[in-house]
């Protein structure tokens, strides 16, 4: 049986860059989707035109406690099979300038709202016994570099929390798939927080740089077929950055130091 065609799948961050790459090429193989985002227009205006028929679940999840008790009535009779926790939001700031408010909002949208929407699906899932979760981290949760401090340090977490969860549901059907993109060309800079907490609001080179939102989507939809644990998805030196860490581990602190 298909992985995607009839499935109802959970999207969050569908409201842009790769989310919305997802949607669009999940809706094209015939999957049922539950939107999510903080953007009710731009979700409903995206619901409307994908082929097939698709419902809008807007929440704000850097309150994720809220977010699971609006899920928790919304779903109650939606049988959900793949959840994608892809929402998510990026730092553009020095440590010794970013305000402490800041790593909480990054961890709350980064990390809490991965554990919290994951808890609330996952025994379904298990009674289910089939079904999938997959969360969007980044090659920023495997190597560290300056001005993602709070970025990093929840996306470190959210790959940590995959694995342990990958362990636990291993012989119960659910499987877990990590994402972990390099860069991607998305609004993600643009909407990065800065040391107030306010948005960078600017493009950046390196994610201007990358690949296509729509290639990372296809790379997670080809990946969830095949029922992977992990994927790096990207090019060049943000893709090959794990593989340098893990062998050569001084060369990349020195390379991440002088970077920007
Ligand atoms: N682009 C890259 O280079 C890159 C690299 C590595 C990892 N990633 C990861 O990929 C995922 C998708 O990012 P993107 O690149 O597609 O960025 P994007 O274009 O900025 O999209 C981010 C999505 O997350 C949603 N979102 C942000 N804060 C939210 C909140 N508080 N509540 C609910 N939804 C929220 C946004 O919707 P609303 O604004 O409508 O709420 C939007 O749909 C993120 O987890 C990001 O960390 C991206």
């Amino acid at each position: 049986m298909s992985k995607i065609n009839g499935k109802t799948i959970w999207l969050t961050g569908a409201s842009s860059g790769i989310g919305l790459a997802l949607a669009e090429q999940l809706a094209a193989e015939g999957a049922n989707l539950v939107l999510t985002a903080r953007n009710e227009e731009k979700l409903r205006e995206i619901a409307n035109r994908l082929p097939g028929t698709h419902l809008v679940l807007p929440m704000d999840l850097s309150r994720p406690e809220k977010a699971v008790n609006r899920a928790e009535a919304f779903l109650d009779d939606i049988k959900v099979d793949i959840l994608i926790n892809n929402a998510g939001i990026s730092q553009r700031s020095l440590a010794l300038e970013t305000d402490f408010e800041v790593y909480r909002d990054l961890m709350e949208v980064n990390y809490f709202s991965v554990v919290a929407l994951s808890k609330l699906i996952a025994p379904r899932l298990v009674n289910q016994g089939d079904g999938h979760i997959v969360t969007v981290a980044s090659v920023a949760g495997k190597v560290g570099s300056k001005r993602r401090s709070g970025y990093s340090g929840a996306k470190f977490a959210v790959i940590g929390f995959m694995d342990c969860f990958r362990a636990e549901l291993a012989d119960k059907n659910v499987r877990c798939l990590t994402v972990c993109p390099g860069f991607v060309h998305t609004q993600i800079a643009h909407n990065a927080l800065v040391g107030d907490g306010s948005a960078l609001g600017q493009a950046d080179p390196d994610n201007a740089g990358g690949i296509s939102a729509a290639q990372c989507a296809a790379e997670i939809i080809t990946a969830i077929k095949a029922d992977k644990d992990e994927i790096i998805v990207g090019k060049g030196l943000s893709k090959a950055a794990p593989v340098l860490q893990r062998f050569l581990p001084g060369l990349v602190r020195r390379m991440v130091a002088k970077r920007n």
